[in-house]
């Protein structure tokens, strides 16, 4: 009897699942190919035949495994901060401003991160739905706010950004600042409520209770509202709305500055709410939402301060290092989605070494707001995202923030687990926890709190 009703209950849970994982794994590889079609694609308009190199792996136990040896890194020389195309050496904020800052752009917009087409269709913002919640203790009003883009062009593709907004109820009617966080509201395979690092021990508060304390608003951003994370979708969201349902052109944005430019058009939403300090919003992200999180701060200045998690190779650390993930990993069909077509070319007919900027210059892009540079524990987070190479990077921007009278991470020797470095403007700190900012927010607040009090 006991049996028959365990088989009953077996049955009844294990059909619709394996009817779900059968659906979601016929999703994914019919993602993948049109994906591999569109890589294909984009390298026939640039007119590359040969196959692009493979990255290597991420696993270490693998026989191509990516470096994770800092005793075969090898010398490289990357492309310089503060001299012009012309020869022109920056020496003030006047140089850079004028001259090497718009040239850096302008080489990322063509060649690694695409440009934003100027003619986007406006944006109208609603809340769709809210509620009074209690966060740690903190009342707060949330509000699910959806930013329709105007379609009228191309009826067929409809894109509305989504993004949670939770305000703490005690602002005593002032402005508060705002943290963006890029993440996810909604997936293809299923309703996710918030996303929690398996790495953050259950007793770290999370970090909307965390800046809820400080009297500080979040805003999750829905990254996939705006552009679907895959090579597939690329003819869709707002890439494909504005190019109505064609393929991208090489120089064209990737999802990683779609994702940067909906961060933005919040930016210009919050500046329309007089609840909101538009002039203290700052950007957050893990992983590829971490190079998100960069690429939306170097490109608008309006973004007040960074906190970039994790974001390793086509974030924050340095591409020319021969360590953890690689150029060619970011140029393979899985993530070439993220960059301009015109990336792919130095996985194939160029390299690394060909390509006009790296990270230092990204970091650099931001000076002079203050970016705090996070990762994880080696032992736990791996190794792919290159911990050092994050580090090396923000020591090579920092001359941009001298030229402001600021500082850099204070020192070139790569600090011990655990050591905040936060005495500047560009901070870094590793924790001890894995893939995620989590065990850093604490120390990312009160670094912070030095800009907002
Ligand atoms: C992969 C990818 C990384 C990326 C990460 C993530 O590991 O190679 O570049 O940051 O996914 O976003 O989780």
């Amino acid at each position: 009897m006991c049996r028959r009703i365990q088989c009953r209950f077996l049955i009844v849970v294990l059909i619709p699942f394996s009817f779900y994982a059968q659906n979601t794994s016929a999703l994914r590889d019919s993602i993948n190919r049109y994906s591999y079609a569109d890589f294909l694609q984009m390298k026939k308009t640039l007119g590359i035949e040969q196959e692009n190199r493979p990255g290597p792996s991420g696993n270490p136990n693998d026989p191509n495994s990516a470096n994770f040896d800092e005793s075969q890194v090898h010398e490289y020389s990357l492309p310089s901060l503060l001299t012009t195309q012309s020869g022109m050496e920056v020496n003030s904020v006047a140089d850079w401003e004028n001259h090497r800052r718009p040239e850096l752009i302008a080489a990322f917009e063509s060649e690694m991160y695409g440009a934003v087409p100027d003619d986007i269709p406006s944006i109208s913002w609603t809340i769709k739905s809210e509620k009074d919640t209690v966060i740690g203790g903190i009342p707060i009003r949330e509000q699910h706010l959806i930013g329709t883009v105007d379609n009228s062009r191309y009826p067929k593709l409809r894109v509305a950004i989504e993004a949670l907004l939770g305000i703490p109820k005690k602002s005593n009617d002032k402005a508060v600042p705002v943290v963006i966080q890029f993440g996810f509201l909604n997936s293809p395979f299923g309703k996710v409520e918030e996303p929690r690092s398996f790495f953050i021990s259950p007793f770290e508060p999370g970090f909307k209770q965390q800046l809820a304390h400080q009297g500080w608003a979040y805003a999750v951003l829905d990254v996939s509202s705006i552009q679907a994370d895959y090579g597939a979708g690329l003819d869709a969201g707002i890439i494909g709305l504005v190019n109505q349902g064609q393929s991208r052109t090489p120089k064209q944005w990737g999802a990683l500055r779609a994702w940067g430019w909906g961060a933005s058009k919040l930016v210009d939403y919050f500046d329309t709410r007089t609840d909101l300090d538009s002039k203290r919003v700052a950007v957050e992200g893990t992983s590829r939402y971490g190079k998100a999180a960069l690429v939306a701060m170097a490109f608008d200045k309006r973004i007040s301060l960074g906190f970039i998690g994790s974001s390793g190779a086509g974030g924050a650390s340095l591409l020319r290092r021969n360590f953890g993930e690689m150029l060619e990993n970011l140029a393979s069909p899985a993530e070439y989605h993220w960059f301009a077509g015109n990336f792919l070319k130095y996985a194939g007919i160029k390299t690394v070494n060909d390509l006009p900027v790296d990270a230092h210059q990204l970091i650099a892009l931001c000076a002079p707001r203050p970016v705090f540079i996070s990762a994880g524990s080696a032992k736990i987070e791996g190794q792919w995202v290159d911990a050092k190479g994050m580090f090396d990077a923000a020591v090579e921007a920092a001359p941009v923030y001298e030229l402001y009278g600021l500082r850099g991470p204070g020192t070139t020797d790569f600090p011990f687990m655990g050591t905040a470095l936060t005495s500047g403007e560009l901070a870094f700190r590793q924790h001890g926890g894995g893939h995620s900012t989590g065990p850093n927010w604490s120390t990312w607040i009160a670094w912070a709190r030095r800009y907002w009090d």
